[in-house]
């Protein structure tokens, strides 16, 4: 659909939005959908092909904590999942074994070449349903906001399976409650209200995201064992 039309029936039919939404997704598979935002630059952040929460100012409060939260967690490898074009990733000095996954083939292949090394390695995986490595700690930064509930689920249940220690993931600890979306948009989640009602969070790191809108973002720590089952 033309863009000028579909901004004209947006602001005249605000209803019609959630429809819209669902109407740009038909027909192509989550893989797609994400590797299309990748290809076009979707996301169009001038750092990150992983959009505007992966450039250096919304990464700044994370990547000032991520290595010592590493190392009082005791861990010595982590699951980076997903771990989009390694922009601002490549900035902490985690020096522990590390796996990126991400969804998109040519991604993982331009990461592997650029970036990967002995301690350092890029795998395709598919969060929803390969199985996942053997780590210390799940690293899943903003990637459930951009899925449906049929898909946070079966993610959230291929986390808890792996049985890997702990999940330190995105959600939005003011919100009091959650939407539905199709896969490949984008909202807040907070992981803490219905549906998925996580216990409170072992640490909860700050963001601090420049965004007056999104300023609750942050990282929650649990142990994959206390992942409810949903
Ligand atoms: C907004 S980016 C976040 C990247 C990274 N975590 C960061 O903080 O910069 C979302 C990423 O999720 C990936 N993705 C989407 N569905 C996935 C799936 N089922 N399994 C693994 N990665 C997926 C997309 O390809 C995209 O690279």
């Amino acid at each position: 659909m033309d863009g000028r039309l579909k901004t004209f029936l947006k602001s005249r039919f605000p209803a019609l939005v959630p429809l819209l939404r669902r109407l740009k997704f038909i027909g192509t598979s989550p893989q797609e959908r994400f590797a299309k935002i990748y290809r076009r630059n979707t996301w169009g952040d001038e750092d990150s092909s992983s959009g505007s929460g992966s450039n250096l100012a919304q990464t700044e409060a994370v990547r000032a904590v991520l290595s010592s939260l590493v190392r009082e967690l005791n861990c010595r490898t982590i699951l980076d999942i997903p771990c989009g074009d390694f922009f601002w990733m490549k900035l902490v000095d985690l020096d522990i074994d590390y796996i990126g996954g991400d969804i998109i083939d040519e991604m993982i292949r331009d990461n592997q070449h650029q970036y990967g090394n002995s301690r350092r390695r890029f795998l395709r995986l598919d969060l929803l349903q390969d199985e996942l490595p053997k780590v210390d700690l799940i690293f899943c930064r903003d990637c459930l906001v951009h899925f449906s509930y049929e898909h946070i689920f079966p993610a959230l249940a291929n986390i808890k399976r792996s049985q890997n220690a702990y999940l330190l993931t995105t959600t939005f600890v003011h919100r009091d409650r959650n939407e539905d979306i199709p896969t490949g948009g984008w909202r807040p989640i907070n992981l803490q209200v219905a549906p998925f009602n996580f216990p409170a969070a072992l640490r909860l790191i700050d963001e601090r995201c420049p965004e007056a809108e999104y300023r609750d973002k942050h990282l929650g720590l649990w142990r994959t064992a206390d992942i409810p089952v949903l």
